[in-house]
């Protein structure tokens, strides 16, 4: 791998798989500088991401999905990148990733993500029934996360398990 590979370690992940909580114990552990690819949005955007979804619809939010994974991964800075559940569905972004970092796939059973996710109000697209919703993407993105470098399933893991694990293989790629 090159050198520039490595200052950035890229968690992707259906909503709900943990990505949050690895980012933040893995940038704790490594002394990175931790990235949420869906706080930047909506700090550079000034709009919260469901109110995104609403005034342009997913298409809209996707291309400044892009935009902004662009920017997080344009620099040089070490860093823990959380990226957004859908934002492996473009070529585009995926190739960014790999190109730009160490591409890390979290896992989870369906019923812990549904249990994870099912009493939240915010992610615009699980409105509706949770079980419903979660069950269809689900099976859209079966193979959505599979160009990672690594990919871990976390459901009877701990974060710090998660995290020893990535560190692990990771080194190993060095
Ligand atoms: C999405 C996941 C969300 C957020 C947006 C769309 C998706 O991020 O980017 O609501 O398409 O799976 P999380 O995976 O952090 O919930």
């Amino acid at each position: 791998m090159e050198r520039q590979q490595l200052k950035k370690l890229v968690l992707i992940g259906f909503m709900g798989t943990g990505k949050s909580t690895v980012s933040r114990l893995l940038s704790e552990k490594l002394g990175w500088k931790r990235v949420d690819g869906d706080e930047e949005i909506e700090r550079l955007e000034n709009k919260r991401i469901s109110d995104i979804f609403a005034d342009d619809g997913e298409a809209g939010f996707r291309v400044i999905e892009t935009k902004v994974l662009e920017s997080i991964l344009a620099n040089e800075e070490c860093a823990v990148v959380a990226t957004g559940g859908g934002a492996v569905l473009s070529a585009v972004n995926r190739e960014l990733m790999l190109k730009n970092g160490y591409v890390v796939a979290l896992k989870a059973s369906p019923e812990q993500i549904i249990a994870r996710v099912k009493s939240d109000t915010e992610r615009p697209l699980l409105q509706g029934d949770a079980v419903e919703r979660v069950t269809l993407l689900l099976a859209q993105r079966k193979h959505a996360y599979d160009f990672a470098h690594l990919t871990i399933d976390t459901t009877n893991m701990s974060a710090e398990e998660v995290v020893a694990a990535i560190l692990e293989q990771w080194v190993i790629q060095q």
